[in-house]
């Protein structure tokens, strides 16, 4: 195993520029300025072309080689001593509508920030270090989460990721096209040695005990499906209550059972002592034809539910699933459904949370190791090299909403654990997939 006495951390006295850090999170912020200081830049829009190109002109001011894949994934690339497959860290730059300054913007630009200082401090690297963001992280606009990430690893098929029609039915392929971010770069792209992605946390659990590291141990998996009802439109005034055939109660019936569900199974797991947790959320409702005299004729609905546990996560799916087909039954509506997104829980190495782990002690921060409530392309980059993440405090767990917060001290240590986590990986030969044995040089 690495010996991770305090002199083997090499450039122990190596800190980022916490104000340059700043500076760039700022700038890029101020792209697609939404009120509350957040940003919007869904997916493939014109905001998130205007994104792409400033991060790709700090990559080229930086000296990175950059390149852009097929599916509009961007990796710039330090070379290091030797050739080969490079230490990777990055993130993505695309954001929910309520997108706050942090969500994964941090993990690329503490990336970039990594990249300067290596640079400024004329350090050389064995191996190339890249820093990359992932296409359409957040699924928001294009259906599934982490789809950039997912094609890179091989998990989809380009032509099947091109194709995928967004919520305001644009098309994946075209938005490309349209925004110049169809690359030429193959798909599936170069398996990295490792891949280390910072991110803040978006839940309350760091801030709520006064750690300052999370050294993440992997992410729940998540289910997103698509409900689509279908019933008859009338007249409110007059359509006798038995008569009904109410898309808009049928959805809102469901979305309470989303609520139950979750809070029965986590009454029993409480009751158990059992960690895991189930989540549930009704994000979209949309009635036809929306109106205040209209019984809904028809009702498009998601419903995203997460567990840390598979068999947990299939067993609520089947529950839910029984009891919409009742309700379509009891209401004499017929209901569709459309699987937008399935990831299983995925675990990361534990060798990498160590050194994550121990990487955030040796720099004097409290750490706890603890699972990723949201989605990451780090979970994806685990499918072809050892992965983890570091996790910061977000501000009263808020994320996904123009609040999202975390100190400046915070972010400046998740961008050291990044630099120096990045350093220890590149002095370690990666056998078999993990850190292994080795010597510093
Ligand atoms: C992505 O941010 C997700 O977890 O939904
Ligand atoms: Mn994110
Ligand atoms: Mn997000």
């Amino acid at each position: 195993m690495i010996d991770y006495a305090p002199s083997n951390l090499l450039h122990a006295d190596l800190r980022i520029d916490g104000d340059r850090l700043m500076r760039r999170i700022e700038d890029l912020a101020a792209i697609g300025p939404i009120d509350g200081g957040g940003s919007c830049r869904l997916a493939l829009t014109d905001e998130d072309r205007a994104g792409r190109d400033l991060v790709v002109a700090w990559m080229s001011d930086l000296g990175l080689s950059v390149t852009v894949d097929a599916i509009g994934n961007v990796v710039g690339i330090r070379p290091g001593r030797t050739d080969g497959p490079p230490t990777m860290t990055g993130s993505h730059i695309d954001t929910v509508r309520t997108g706050g300054r942090y969500d994964g913007n941090l993990g690329v630009l503490a990336g970039l920030e990594v990249v300067e200082t290596l640079e400024r401090n004329g350090i050389e690297t064995n191996h190339p270090v890249a820093v990359a963001f992932f296409t359409d992280e957040e699924g928001a606009r294009f259906p599934p989460d982490m789809l950039g990430s997912l094609v890179y690893v091989g998990g989809m098929p380009l032509e099947e990721a091109l194709d995928i029609v967004g919520i305001d039915g644009a098309v994946v392929g075209e938005e490309l096209e349209r925004i110049g971010y169809h690359g030429p770069a193959p798909c599936p792209g170069v398996a990295p040695r490792a891949f280390v992605e910072l991110h803040i946390e978006q839940g309350p659990v760091l801030e709520a005990e006064g750690t300052t590291i999370g050294a993440v141990t992997g992410v729940q998996g998540i289910s997103w499906t698509e409900w689509t009802i279908t019933g008859q439109s009338n007249h409110a005034g007059t359509t006798p209550m038995e008569l009904r055939r109410d898309a808009g109660h049928v959805a809102a019936t469901i979305a309470v059972q989303v609520r139950d569900l979750a809070n029965r199974l986590n009454r029993q797991s409480v009751a158990e002592g059992r960690l895991d947790r189930q989540v549930g959320t009704v994000g979209q409702l949309n009635l036809h034809p929306d109106l205040v005299n209209v019984v809904a004729g028809s009702a498009t609905m998601t419903v995203d539910l997460r567990n840390t546990d598979e068999s947990l996560l299939s067993g609520v799916e089947a529950d839910l699933a029984r009891f919409v087909a009742e309700m379509a039954e009891a209401e004499g509506v017929t209901i569709d459904k459309r699987t937008l997104a399935r990831f299983e829980p995925v675990a990361f190495d534990d060798r990498m949370v160590e050194t994550v782990a121990t990487v955030a002690e040796r720099l004097g921060h409290s750490v706890r190791r603890m699972p990723s409530g949201a989605g990451h392309d780090a979970q994806m980059l685990a499918r072809i090299c050892p992965t983890g993440m570091v996790f910061v405090p977000s501000r009263h767990g808020i994320s996904h909403n123009p609040a999202e917060h975390t100190d400046t001290e915070d972010l400046v240590a998740g961008a050291n654990v990044l630099l120096h986590t990045l350093l220890v990986l590149d002095a370690h030969p990666l056998e078999s997939g993990v850190p292994s044995d080795g010597e510093e040089d």
